[in-house]
């Protein structure tokens, strides 16, 4: 039997202010078409969530991917308001919250900083993993099977006008598609 794969993308401007996570959308709906798209700015643009009509599509999800920018060094706001409404006691915790138990959970996010900025005594202070522990205990305290993570840095607004830079970051974008459908179906 096939597995349900639900991708959600949690970046608060995907049309007009992305680069990186759209071109990462735009290649994983061609290579995995049979996943469902969730996108957070199109569908919730004031921040109101249909609670139970997400928590059907939650439910009826075997693999849940968040797609996410790092906005200060978490989940952008949209996606984080999304997570407080929908995973509410009594649907993904407490005793009778059972809903989402064995799902896994695989998150694929991009940074501004290049990856070597993140280590311990560098320029942003951390390793990357240290800062997905709320996420890795968030899925964990909704009996989530936490998957990993597919992570790319340096895709920076700041180099959006720079033509060499925007090829290279273009590239790394569809590579980081790739990563994860890879990741998907090994799961
Ligand atoms: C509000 C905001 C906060 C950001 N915070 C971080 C951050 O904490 N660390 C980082 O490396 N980059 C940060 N960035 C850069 C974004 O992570 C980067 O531009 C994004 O991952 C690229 O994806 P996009 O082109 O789809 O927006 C931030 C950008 C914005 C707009």
């Amino acid at each position: 039997m096939s597995r349900k794969i639900l991708v959600v993308s949690g970046h608060t401007d995907l049309k007009n202010n992305s680069f990186a996570n759209k071109i990462i959308l735009e290649r994983l709906n061609e290579i995995m078409p049979e996943a469902e798209y969730l996108y957070l700015d199109s569908e919730y643009p004031d921040f109101k969530f249909d609670v139970e009509k997400e928590q059907e599509r939650l439910r009826a999800a075997d693999i849940i991917v968040l797609q996410f920018p790092f906005f200060w060094y978490g989940v952008p706001s949209l996606m984080h308001k999304w997570m407080e409404d929908v995973f509410v006691h009594g649907f993904s915790h407490g005793s009778k919250g059972k809903a989402l138990v064995g799902k896994k959970l695989l998150l694929s996010f991009t940074s501004g900083a290049p990856e070597e900025m993140y280590q311990a005594g560098g320029p942003q202070g951390y390793p990357v993993d240290d800062f997905i522990i709320p996420l890795k205990q968030f899925a964990k305290a909704c009996s989530m099977e936490f998957a990993g993570y597919i992570y790319s840095g340096g895709l920076s607004y700041a180099s959006r006008h720079d033509d060499e830079k925007l090829k290279q970051m273009r590239e790394k974008a569809l590579l980081h598609a790739e990563k994860v459908s890879e990741k998907i179906r090994s799961l």
